[in-house]
């Protein structure tokens, strides 16, 4: 044990990762893992909710693990393992539903925008926000790091901590969402926030086919090449900031504001950014899938430290609850 704050989070295996996640969220799993006692999972239970076909959810699994490693998530710095090596987060989720009221999940987003889309809403589905929080709170997490779509389910952990503190007594630390201001929200291709039920990403792994397709597809106004342009509006622009240097982002917005600079050339400076930094996290990947059988191994063994953290957890929140 360390004195150092842990550090929580996770991914669903549910399809590729795109840069907003890897912007939001994941980037942070590396750059605070020596800062951190660091804890990074894949959530497959949380895939359940939509995932339900073994074959897809294993092979997503395996996939997320690669994307973590290729990104420079190093086991021997960060526990990384899968949700459901440690069984025990579905234990403490009953416990939390137990102290948790309908009204106070029919308030959380995910459930709002699903129902007003009109989905089929499972019981999981509704629930995720539960065992989100067993996740957080078995662990003992200090720092959640997330995009800000997933605020509010940090927040929701915060308050069952408190409840359950309150109701039997002293148990849970409080944990805090670790969300960075500037890529709290990735754009997609059409300026919306980047999701996969947008249809509007650039997966993290593109190919560079994939990364000219999906930056040729950003829609952009009519100005003629000399027309100064208001980079705010931009949805290229808005992309440049991720992946250009200050300098040259400082050189592309003068070029917009004085006009000179046309959208096919701002296109083509993105393309090229963006294929200069993708392309060595996809050569990174291909290393690690040569090896899967190492990386099931190296999931197993952490998934079992994890879960003697967790069973150690839950025992005193079993006399806490008198079970
Ligand atoms: P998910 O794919 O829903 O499991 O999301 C994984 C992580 O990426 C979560 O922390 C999300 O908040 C984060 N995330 C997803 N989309 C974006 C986005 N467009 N901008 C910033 N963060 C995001
Ligand atoms: N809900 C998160 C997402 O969709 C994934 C997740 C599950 C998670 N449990 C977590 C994130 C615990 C942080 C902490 O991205």
């Amino acid at each position: 044990m360390t004195n150092k704050k842990i550090l929580l989070s996770g991914v669903k295996p549910t399809g590729r990762p795109h840069i907003g996640n890897y912007f939001g969220a994941m980037k942070q799993f590396v750059d605070l893992q020596d800062e951190y006692e660091a804890r990074v999972f894949i959530a497959d239970y949380h895939a359940i909710t939509t995932v339900q076909n073994a074959e897809e959810l294993s092979r997503s699994t395996m996939d997320v693990a690669l994307d973590y490693l290729a990104i420079g998530v190093d086991p021997s710095k960060t526990l990384l393992f899968k949700q459901s090596d440690v069984p025990e987060v579905c234990e403490l989720g009953w416990i939390f539903n137990c102290i948790t009221t309908m009204p106070y999940l029919m308030r959380a987003h995910a459930y709002k925008d699903a129902e007003a889309k009109n989905k089929e809403i499972n019981v999981g589905l509704f629930d995720y926000p539960i065992l989100m929080a067993a996740d957080i709170l078995i662990q003992d997490a200090d720092a959640v790091p997330v995009g800000q779509d997933q605020k509010q389910h940090v927040e929701y952990a915060r308050d069952i901590a408190e409840k359950f503190n309150r109701v039997f007594g002293d148990t849970f630390k409080l944990p805090n969402p670790y969300i960075l201001e500037h890529v709290k929200i990735i754009p997609g291709t059409d300026g919306q926030k980047m999701s996969k039920s947008h249809g509007n990403t650039i997966p993290l792994f593109a190919t560079d086919e994939e990364i000219k397709k999906a930056v040729m597809g950003i829609p952009t106004n009519s100005q003629g090449v000399d027309e100064p342009k208001n980079p705010e509006l931009d949805h290229v622009f808005a992309l440049h900031k991720h992946f250009a240097d200050k300098d040259e982002i400082a050189e592309i917005e003068r070029r917009y504001r004085e006009g000179g600079m046309g959208y096919k050339e701002s296109k083509d400076i993105l393309i090229s950014n963006i294929t200069r930094f993708i392309a060595p996290l996809r050569e990174k990947r291909k290393e690690f899938e040569k090896d899967e059988e190492s990386v099931k191994k190296m999931l197993k063994e952490n998934g079992a430290k994890a879960r003697e953290i967790a069973i150690t957890k839950m025992s005193q929140i079993k006399r806490s609850v008198g079970l």
